[in-house]
């Protein structure tokens, strides 16, 4: 038995059906842009998250980027973001011309609401927080930091599509929450795709405008805008996987639970679940101490792993003109040396989960 990181088609032919039918009659319709089928999801995934107002665009990334151009943020201007996540967090705030300023990770993988303050200066514009791997961060302690402050709050939803704190969404503490559905993500498209998430009605008008060439009207150009569209077909396709997310969300919890019940080896350090978080389970995150001998180990035994990620953003060649240096942020530096991805993705059989817990308890032994 192969077991891949992760298997798309298994996703898609579990409600083939469905989708075949939902991209037929998009082709069949004959409007592929900016139409009712666009307008049906932003309203559906408004109302699945409690927000007033949503809007398609291409890709998570743009989500950022548009969010923070809309809040006007710009050259000069300093936005508090955690050092351990995707490289697109911090691109959403340079491409700006901002600079973001890193905080480190708590032991959940987060932002630590406890270090955001000492890095506010009279240039800090806002706060990005982003959930990563699927888990809610401390939203209460950081919105009150952020209302304190008088910053925007920005979320980053890429990978916590539904997850929430204290009982309520990520994607609706802050100003504006960004979502991602990138085809791996939870709600995954079959394609680029992304949107953003508002109560604020000025704020979702102007985004509706960035993302059409900074356009209300067609061809009545008012401000310096992008083309950043959701199509026909993703969101055709993105309704149908948000009808059955309550589903695939038990789904994915079902594996987590599997693995924090079955996996036993002093070697592997499991998720923690922080007290009033909700985890949705994006990736099953786990740290070893050797790390590759251990991949090393599960790909000898047919499992494939990832690394999310191998290389801090503040490391990166991209970001050489910040200045970080080796151990500027030991934290996430530690964590980037030690994280391994088990797999967990919709379809996965009883047999392959039971393979990488026997597997994993298996290793050093
Ligand atoms: C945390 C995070 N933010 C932003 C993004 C960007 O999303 P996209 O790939 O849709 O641009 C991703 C995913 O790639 C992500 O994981």
């Amino acid at each position: 038995m192969r077991i891949n990181f992760n298997q798309l088609d298994r996703g898609y032919l579990k409600y083939k059906a469905e989708y075949d039918a939902a991209a037929i009659q998009v082709l069949e319709s004959g409007w592929y842009i900016l139409g009712q089928r666009g307008e049906k999801f932003e309203s559906e995934f408004a109302s699945f998250l409690g927000s007033e107002y949503c809007v398609g665009l291409n890709s998570g990334l743009d989500a950022l980027v548009l969010s923070f151009r809309a809040l006007g943020i710009g050259p000069g201007d300093e936005v508090i973001v955690p050092a351990n996540t995707y490289i697109a967090s911090m691109l959403g705030i340079s491409e700006n011309g901002a600079t973001p300023v890193f905080v480190e990770p708590d032991e959940y993988y987060n932002l630590d609401a406890a270090k955001i303050e000492e890095k506010i200066t009279k240039n800090t514009k806002a706060i990005l927080v982003v959930h990563l791997y699927g888990q809610a961060a401390n939203m209460k302690w950081i919105k009150e930091i952020a209302d304190k402050n008088n910053l925007y709050l920005v979320e980053d939803c890429a990978q916590s599509h539904g997850a929430r704190f204290d009982g309520r969404m990520t994607g609706t503490w802050g100003d504006i929450g960004c979502f991602s559905f990138y085809p791996t993500k939870n709600i995954g498209a079959f394609g680029d795709a992304g949107a953003i998430v508002t109560d604020n009605v000025e704020i979702y008008e102007k985004i509706k405008m960035l993302r059409n060439y900074g356009s209300k009207v067609k061809y009545h150009n008012d401000i310096l805008g992008v083309n950043s569209r959701l199509d026909e077909i993703q969101a055709a396709l993105l309704t149908v996987k948000l009808s059955h997310y309550t589903e695939l969300m038990i789904e994915r919890e079902a594996i987590a639970h599997a693995y924090l019940t079955g996996i036993n080896n002093s070697c592997v350090l499991l998720p923690v679940i922080r007290e009033k978080a909700e985890h949705v389970w994006h990736l099953f995150v786990v740290r070893v101490m050797n790390r590759a001998a251990f991949v090393d180990y599960l790909s000898k035994n047919a499992i494939s792993t990832q690394i999310h990620y191998p290389i801090p953003p503040h490391l990166s060649k991209a970001y050489e003109y910040l200045g970080h240096k080796d151990a500027s942020f030991p934290i996430t530096e530690e964590y980037a040396k030690s994280v391994v991805s088990l797999p967990l993705f919709e379809g996965m059989t009883q047999e392959e989960i039971w393979h990488v817990i026997q597997t994993i308890n298996s290793y050093g032994s």
